[in-house]
């Protein structure tokens, strides 16, 4: 499997702190936020990695991580030219998957949970779409919302619905077959111009081929400046007790 990060995007939300400066270089804790993803492929045992950012930020990126050596990976680097949305940026990524199986992490994601049981057992037959959901008590509106049933196979996904299915979210986490990139030539934009990852994952859900597994701890640490200024604090205390490295 080969892993791809998103690390493009406008972050308006999160202005004036990313005017200059890219969402993902911001600090969390004691190190840049994109560094969080990086260890989460290390501990997927994904060690073939491209990471995407936006034209004016992509030389931080290649200073900031070089090769990727630290962290036990082998980077590479692409720019996505506008902000076209995830499943856009995800397109970048085909010629270097080849004809690998690709785990999908967005780079404000920030999670503690091994994923290597979980991408060694979709290798065994490399076919379908893999999401990873979380349950919320509050703010769910603000994320894709995944409806599954008993067996873990996703019934709809609905991005920031204003009558959610339920309080399950959409981590920024996908586990994607080779027929990815196909799938993606055939979406439209959506309303906001944007390739949409939820449109994505819908097709997969239409061949009855995506399921879902359940994350206890995550945060999206790109939402608001109060869920950035969170996410310090949670990362903080994991870090210090050994919960997350
Ligand atoms: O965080 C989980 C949520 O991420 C999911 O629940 C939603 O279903 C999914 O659509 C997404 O929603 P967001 O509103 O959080 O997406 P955001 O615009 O913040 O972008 C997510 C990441 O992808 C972020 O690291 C920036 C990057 N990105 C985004 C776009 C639109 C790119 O690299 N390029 C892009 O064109």
């Amino acid at each position: 499997m080969k892993g791809f990060i998103l690390a493009g995007g406008r972050a308006t939300r999160l202005q004036p702190l990313t005017l200059v400066t890219n969402k993902h270089l911001l600090p969390v804790y004691d190190r840049p936020m994109i560094y969080y993803p990086l260890q989460s492929m290390a501990k997927a045992g994904v060690t073939e990695v491209l990471l995407s950012s936006s034209p004016d930020h992509a030389g931080q990126f290649a200073s900031l991580l070089k090769d990727g050596e630290e962290f036990g990976l082998r980077l590479y680097y692409t720019v996505q030219s506008k902000p076209g949305g995830i499943a856009d940026a995800i397109s970048l990524a085909e010629d270097f998957a080849q004809n690998d199986t690709l785990l999908v992490l967005l780079g404000d994601g920030i999670f503690n949970y091994s994923l290597k049981e979980d991408v060694k057992k979709f290798d065994e037959n490399k076919k379908g779409a893999m999401i990873f959901g979380m349950q919320m008590e509050e703010g769910f509106e603000q994320y894709g919302i995944i409806e599954m049933k008993q067996n873990n196979e996703v019934v709809s996904i609905e991005e920031k619905p204003q009558h959610p299915k339920s309080h399950i979210v959409q981590t920024g986490i996908y586990i994607y077959d080779r027929t990815v990139f196909h799938k993606i030539k055939s979406l439209n934009p959506s309303e906001r111009g944007e390739l949409e990852v939820t449109d994505l994952n819908t097709m997969y859900i239409r061949d009855g081929q995506m399921t879902c597994s359940m994350l206890d701890w995550w945060i999206d640490a790109g939402t608001s400046h109060d869920e950035l200024l969170r996410a310090n604090t949670l990362v903080a205390d994991k870090v210090k007790h050994a919960a997350l490295r």
